[in-house]
């Protein structure tokens, strides 16, 4: 299964992308790493890795440029990729592009939810869970069909940042999961 990772900052979730396909955990190649921004993190693990990367800063300029590589794409994943994609990729990977986000969704997602917001507004509001959420991308943020969701309480003691390294571990684990899932379906749907 070829996958494009799109990110726009430190790129955890992409490395336990790549850690899982270097465990044999996971059996998938990276084609491409796509960052919104030039100075992601992200794209420094793709280089320490020896995955093709790059920065596009149009998101309109995408579609064409995974189009183009030599190996069909069989699936995207946004990983921390905070742009909304453009309406022709959404219809040409239509059930192929998935996103992880940090939140028990619908809870804490849409416009403007994202990263440590999501944290602060789910300890504001003193949520006994939070969790996070892998799901397929739509013409919205944060709205198409949930494939793996998993939660954790939400400790009276949990700051933002203790909350966001708890959320974390799950997200690094049921992303794995979520594209073992979509790829089998593509598999089952392919044959
Ligand atoms: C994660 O919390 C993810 O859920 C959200 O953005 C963050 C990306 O983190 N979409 P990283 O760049 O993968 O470390």
């Amino acid at each position: 299964m070829n996958i494009v990772v799109l990110i726009s900052g430190g790129g955890t979730n992409l490395q336990a992308i790549i850690d899982s396909i270097n465990k044999n955990k996971l059996d998938a190649s990276i084609s491409l790493v796509i960052s919104s921004r030039e100075d992601a993190y992200g794209l420094v693990r793709a280089n320490n890795s020896g995955i093709k990367n790059i920065c596009i800063k149009d998101e309109n300029k995408i579609l064409d440029y995974i189009l183009n590589l030599e190996e069909d794409i069989d699936l995207i994943v946004l990983a921390g990729y905070l742009k909304k994609l453009p309406e022709d990729l959404v219809n040409r990977f239509e059930n192929k592009i998935i996103n992880i986000h940090p939140s028990l969704i619908p809870k804490y997602s849409g416009k403007g939810f994202y990263g440590m917001r999501v944290h602060e507004a789910v300890i504001n509001s003193n949520e006994e869970y939070s969790g996070a959420t892998v799901h397929f991308v739509d013409k919205n943020y944060d709205t198409g069909k949930i494939i793996i969701q998993e939660k954790v309480e939400v400790l009276k003691t949990d700051t933002k940042e203790r909350l966001q390294k708890k959320v974390l571990d799950i997200e690094h684990r049921i992303l794995i999961e979520a594209i073992k899932i979509v790829g089998g379906l593509n598999e089952k749907s392919s044959n």
